[in-house]
């Protein structure tokens, strides 16, 4: 094995270093960044050169990319990579109000088969801000009272592309919107890994528990909503050029921040579901 892993001085998160983005991964070093992963849930590897094949090839090993609903952003090197770009002057930057991803989310916790990992890897970064938040849903978990989590036991909740993303998605065609229907998930999930319980709710695409009258849904999103988005549960990165962070989204939730006006621009690349554990599509 030739990396090290350094844990970051935050609630989650660890440095991987010794990976060359001109050398095949070895079945080792894949095997100690997928542990990384699961243990530090946000995982930062510095200095790489840019190189989509391999990136390609990185981000598959963790299971299959899956290519983003917004087809519009696909990298023309290939659907699995979205290139998720503010202020570039081109046609591939975001001309929503917000950009990519500024709001609170778990990828595609509006699919039936939701995402395992995201990464995302800086080709451009403002010259201040940008930076982008995890929050980790485990520990958010661990810490609810005793009485909140048996009142959440056997929840469910719909979630939606666009339910609450704040001026940061573009409307979808009506295509796009018909291949994504309401999809229903548990509101407590244990990770398919390491069996913890995890909070799979998030702000943006979480919009109601199903078993609840709409306004105690509201209240009690609103309570796991600010529970969740303590500080003490959060690692704020700070991008350094031609680095790939990646976040398990089974035991986590992440937000872009909006705070920079320069060009910013990042390759993401989807992990799909691995464990068969599928949501449904809600009626
Ligand atoms: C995303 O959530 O897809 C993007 C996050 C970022 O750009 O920081």
């Amino acid at each position: 094995m030739t990396i090290k892993i350094e844990p970051l001085d935050a609630p989650m998160g660890a440095v991987i270093h010794g990976l060359d983005s001109r050398k095949p991964l070895t079945d080792d070093d894949f095997r100690a960044v997928e542990q990384a992963m699961l243990e530090h849930i946000a995982i930062v590897i510095p200095d790489l050169e840019e190189n989509v094949p391999w990136l390609r090839d990185f981000g598959s090993r963790f299971g299959p990319l899956v290519p983003h609903i917004l087809n519009q952003y696909h990298h023309p090197d290939g659907f699995e990579v979205s290139i998720i770009a503010k202020n570039m002057g081109t046609a591939e930057s975001r001309t929503t109000p917000k950009p990519a991803g500024a709001f609170w989310h778990s990828d595609l916790s509006y699919e039936v088969n939701p995402s395992d990992a995201i990464f995302l890897y800086s080709t451009h970064l403002p010259s201040k801000g940008g930076d982008t938040i995890v929050a980790n849903m485990r520990a958010a978990y661990a810490t609810l009272p005793e009485k909140t989590k048996q009142r959440l036991d056997g929840l469910t909740c719909t979630h939606r592309f666009g339910w609450n993303t704040q001026g940061a998605t573009p409307p979808l065609t009506p295509e796009q919107q018909a291949a994504h229907p309401d999809v229903i998930h548990p509101v407590v999930r244990p990770h398919p890994k390491t069996g913890v319980p995890i909070l799979y709710v998030n702000p943006g695409y979480s919009m109601r528990i199903n078993e609840l009258e709409q306004a105690e849904s509201d209240d009690l999103l609103a309570e796991l909503f600010e529970h969740s988005l303590k500080p003490e549960f959060q690692y704020r990165h700070k991008w350094t050029l031609n680095s790939l962070v990646g976040v398990d989204n089974r035991s986590s939730m992440h937000c872009a921040v909006d705070d920079y006006t320069e060009p910013r621009r990042m390759l993401r690349m989807i992990v799909g579901c691995t464990d068969g554990r599928k949501g449904q599509v809600a009626a």
